[in-house]
């Protein structure tokens, strides 16, 4: 069995972060989406990886590289332009051959992984076998329509009147039949190959298509608080550990990992957070539920259920809670008069201020 990961696209929504970079990198609790897919198809079993990939193809690369630091052997397969989930399927065919394969979004997040999909597929055999979840808008999503048996009965790309409220996460599981429905599918209204319109020509030609519903999904959809919350989840199961300096004036609670090079001074951190490379925190409280990522500053600061991205710096600001601050970002104190914030918000930020 292969895997087929999809890393193309720029990341349309409208998030100040996905401008600068690939959304298959956003970071949880520290580390790319991306990754947390790598290691789940690794966990499966799987060696042989495609990585398809557009305009971000350099960022990728340098990230994951060969694939060997996840056990994994990885290609790379262009795509032109970002034409559907189904054409990067038809320009992988080559790659794929006759195998069986996992095909997985590179910026969805599966809570718990892919092993059981993966061994129930494995068992049975079907031409498709689908991973479900409920979503509170499934407009946004593919939607699957189930019978009481659970059998797929149909599926409809973003339908403005949803059947259900199952949405396809983005793992799916097929064996070679999906190369003839690929290749009979034609554009959908977005102009691009839909994966879904391939599953639903599988099953209009009365072949075996089945699917589970499962709990903990997470997908970079440019909503904040899913993304602190999926951080917060993924960040309680961090194992506690320091490789960095943590002085005598300081305290660490609970799930703390301090990694290499950072420096923890006269601060109190509480767990589940974690301290990125290189990162200097003095003089503040940061923590519960935060990630700092690395080369950052927090001086004479308050951070709570936060993410904070690489060299971004945090200075003399207190209580800054439930917020996502971008790279290299400065937040400061103001002079105490005049009593004014000075903001410079770059495209598409938000600020919330409290005065
Ligand atoms: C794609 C699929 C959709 C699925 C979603 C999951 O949507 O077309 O069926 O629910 O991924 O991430 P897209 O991200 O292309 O809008």
């Amino acid at each position: 069995m292969k895997a087929l990961v999809l890393a193309g696209g720029t990341g349309t929504r409208l998030r100040p972060i996905t401008h600068t970079s690939a959304k298959q990198l956003v970071p949880v609790a520290n580390k790319p989406v991306l990754f947390y897919g790598l290691e789940a198809i690794a966990a499966a079993g799987i060696i042989d990886v495609g990585i398809v990939v557009g305009d971000t193809a350099d960022e990728i690369v340098a990230a994951v590289g060969d694939g060997s630091r996840f056990g994994l052997k990885v290609s790379y397969i262009p795509q032109s332009k970002p034409l559907g989930l189904a054409h990067c399927v038809l320009i992988s065919r080559d790659f794929l051959g006759e195998d069986d394969f996992i095909m997985y979004l590179g910026d969805n997040f599966v809570v718990g992984g892919v092993e059981d999909s993966v061994r129930e597929f494995r068992a049975a055999r079907p031409d498709a076998h689908l991973m479900l979840t409920r979503v509170p808008e499934p407009r946004s999503f593919g939607v699957a329509e189930l019978s009481d048996s659970g059998q797929v009965l149909g599926l409809e790309e973003k339908p403005a009147h949803p059947k259900s409220d199952l949405a396809l996460v983005g793992v799916y599981l097929f064996s070679p039949a999906i190369h003839e429905a690929v290749a009979a599918i034609t554009p959908s209204w977005r102009g691009e190959l839909e994966i879904t319109d391939a599953v639903q020509w599988l099953i209009d030609a009365g072949r075996d298509v089945r699917s589970t519903v499962i709990s903990g999904y997470w997908k970079d959809t440019g909503n904040v608080t899913d993304m602190l919350e999926v951080n917060r989840l993924v960040l309680e199961t961090t194992e506690p550990r320091c490789d960095g300096l943590v002085d005598e004036r300081s305290d660490l609670i609970g799930r703390v990992l301090v990694e290499e090079g950072a420096e923890v001074r006269n601060s109190r951190v509480m767990g589940p957070t974690v301290i990125g490379a290189g990162t200097r925190v003095t003089n503040s409280y940061v923590g519960p539920f935060t990630s700092l990522a690395e080369d950052c500053v927090v001086e004479d600061s308050e951070v709570e259920f936060s993410i904070v991205l690489r060299g971004a710096s945090i200075s003399g600001v207190r209580r800054i809670e439930a917020s996502l601050i971008g790279r290299h970002v400065q937040v400061t104190s103001a002079p105490e008069v005049p009593h004014a914030h000075r903001l410079v918000l770059g495209d598409h930020s938000r600020a919330q201020i409290s005065s």
